[in-house]
């Protein structure tokens, strides 16, 4: 179990989840752990033991999968020096070498095909509903893979920016046609633990029945402050410096759509057209 963290009650976690109370919230004990995550991105030498990993990667298996179909494949990387690779070409995210293993989620269409193969049929279905399909299974398993592994003191971080290096990450692992990462993840023993990060007030993601965002412009308003008062935006961590000014006082909000703004990965679907991927 996890050492060392003393657990607060369910007020005191959603206060430190939200910024504010969330008034008729009741945190059972069994998902307190749930409540307090946070990703880690520095790790101690110690290791991972094989048989630890294997049973957080059969935990990771027991996520459920549309239509039982498992279209999704985990690449373990254990080797420093291949982890380490990948670390320089992503640059700006060296705490990822820290980490004595590297998994890189996969959507996996192949399997389906070569299944299909193996029993005398076409395979049909190569659209954008089993690439969406591939994905969900995948980042199911991987969330599942994190809850595990949080819960056994272990600290995990997804790293997007394997797609952002795909046409080198890809070669690394051998991707064949009809499998494309979704994710890596950092997995190793915290060598410390950030505050939680705080999220967005419920009312503005969980709908009662219908959608309704017609208070979406105060909450977020709102919301900025509390991030602010809390845990500004740090010049290091603004979005687009050479498109947008850098200055003082940026919210999440902004940042956000800092980001969001300018085309991120606009090639991630031409990789998927030249691993087979039809997504008409
Ligand atoms: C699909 C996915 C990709 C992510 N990619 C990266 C990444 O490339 N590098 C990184 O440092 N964090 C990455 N993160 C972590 C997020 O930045 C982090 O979850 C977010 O800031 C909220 O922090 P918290 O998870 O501690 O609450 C990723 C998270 C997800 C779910």
């Amino acid at each position: 179990m996890r050492q060392g963290v003393a657990m607060a009650d369910g007020r005191e976690l959603l206060r430190a989840r939200f910024g504010m109370d969330v008034p008729g919230a009741e945190v059972p004990d069994a998902i307190a752990g749930l409540l307090d995550r946070r990703v880690v991105r520095r790790y101690t030498d110690q290791a991972v033991p094989d048989p630890l990993l294997d049973a957080l990667l059969a935990a990771a298996q027991s996520a459920p999968a549309k239509s039982d179909l498992q279209q999704y494949s985990v690449v373990v990387m254990r080797d420093r020096a291949r982890i380490r690779q990948v670390a320089d070409w992503i640059k700006t995210m060296d705490w990822i070498a820290t980490a004595p293993v590297f998994l890189v989620w996969c959507g996996d269409m192949r399997r389906g095909q070569r299944l299909c193969d193996l029993h005398g049929m076409p395979h049909a279905n190569n659209n954008l509903d089993t690439f969406l399909n591939t994905a969900v299974d995948c980042a199911l398993a991987m969330g599942q893979f994190m809850a595990a592994a949080d819960a056994v003191g272990l600290g995990t971080c997804p790293i997007s920016y394997v797609r952002s290096h795909i046409e080198r990450v890809s070669p690394l692992l051998r991707l064949p046609s009809g499998v494309y990462p979704v994710a890596g993840l950092t997995v190793g023993w915290p060598a410390f633990r950030r505050p939680v990060s705080m999220r967005l007030p419920p009312s503005v993601v969980v709908h009662r029945e219908r959608y309704d965002d017609t208070a979406l412009a105060d909450a977020v308003g709102a919301y900025d402050e509390r991030r602010r008062a809390r845990d500004p935006v740090a010049a290091g961590s603004l979005k687009n410096n050479d498109v947008y000014p850098s200055r003082e006082g940026v919210g999440w909000s902004e940042n956000v759509a800092r980001q969001l703004s300018v085309p991120e990965r606009f090639g991630f679907a031409a990789y998927l057209k030249t691993k087979g991927f039809d997504l008409a």
